[in-house]
């Protein structure tokens, strides 16, 4: 017996998302990194691709396997992966799913820094392009749809409303990653969906789910709302 075909609502659209961490380089053989897995980005680049969306995955160094059936582009620091987003675009959806490193050092030494009879050598921080934000402020290569994520260890809704407000994107997915959640580098993940609504801002609290359920609800959301904007 024949199955029934599966749903594919996201069929024609193409979704960029990034994922992991970047990494940093100080010197040859040492780097600036976070705890960021990428699995929650890589939930969302399958669970995408699942229902029928060209998928195209920046993801920063992790030890994923890259999803099946996605374009996925390695990348090590935020800068590439600025440019590895641009690469992409146009896009109908970007989800900005990446730790992205704040800061990078200023001066990234050309060969192994040596500790020698000098003094410790002090690492000046310089700041990372903001990827969500440059994007988000893009004129006719906006991609219709904009997606942040806001990683919180304290005060999360208002942090995320606070960060939702100067990113000048159009959702926001708030997450408390606290290490006693254990959502760095777990596989569950406690989300609330910032949206705008006709009176402010409008906070949907989802119960704590499985990363790749969490990825299955937010694409849903995507498709409800790219096509209802069809009819
Ligand atoms: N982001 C990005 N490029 C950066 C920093 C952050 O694209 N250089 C994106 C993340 O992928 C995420 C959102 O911006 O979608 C928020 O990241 P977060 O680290 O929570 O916020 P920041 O604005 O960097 O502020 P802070 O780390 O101080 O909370
Ligand atoms: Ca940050």
């Amino acid at each position: 017996m024949l199955k029934p075909p599966v749903p594919r609502p996201l069929a024609g659209r193409r979704v960029l998302i990034t994922a992991g961490p970047t990494h940093e380089p100080i010197d040859p053989v040492r780097y600036i990194a976070n705890r960021s897995s990428g699995k929650q980005g890589f939930a969302i680049a399958a669970a995408a691709q699942a229902v029928g969306a060209d998928v195209r995955l920046i993801a920063g160094p992790v030890e994923l396997a890259d999803p099946k059936g996605v374009s996925v582009t390695h990348v090590e620091s935020a800068r590439q992966m600025l440019e590895a987003v641009e690469a992409e675009l146009p896009a109908d959806v970007a989800i900005f799913a990446a730790a992205v490193a704040d800061w990078r050092v200023a001066h990234e030494g050309g060969q192994k820094l040596k500790k020698t009879g000098k003094a410790i050598p002090p690492l000046q921080l310089t700041e990372n392009p903001d990827i969500l934000a440059t994007i988000s402020k893009l004129g006719e290569k906006r991609p219709g749809l904009v997606i942040g994520f806001a990683a919180e260890t304290e005060h999360l809704i208002d942090n995320a409303k606070a960060k939702f407000a100067r990113k000048g994107c159009d959702w926001i997915v708030a997450n408390d990653v606290s290490p006693a959640t254990g959502v760095m580098g777990g596989d569950r993940n406690t989300v609330h969906l910032l949206t705008k609504g006709a009176d402010g801002v409008h906070v949907a609290s989802w119960p704590i789910m499985t990363k790749d359920e969490v990825a299955t609800a937010l694409v849903a959301e995507i498709a409800k709302k790219l096509n209802k904007e069809l009819t």
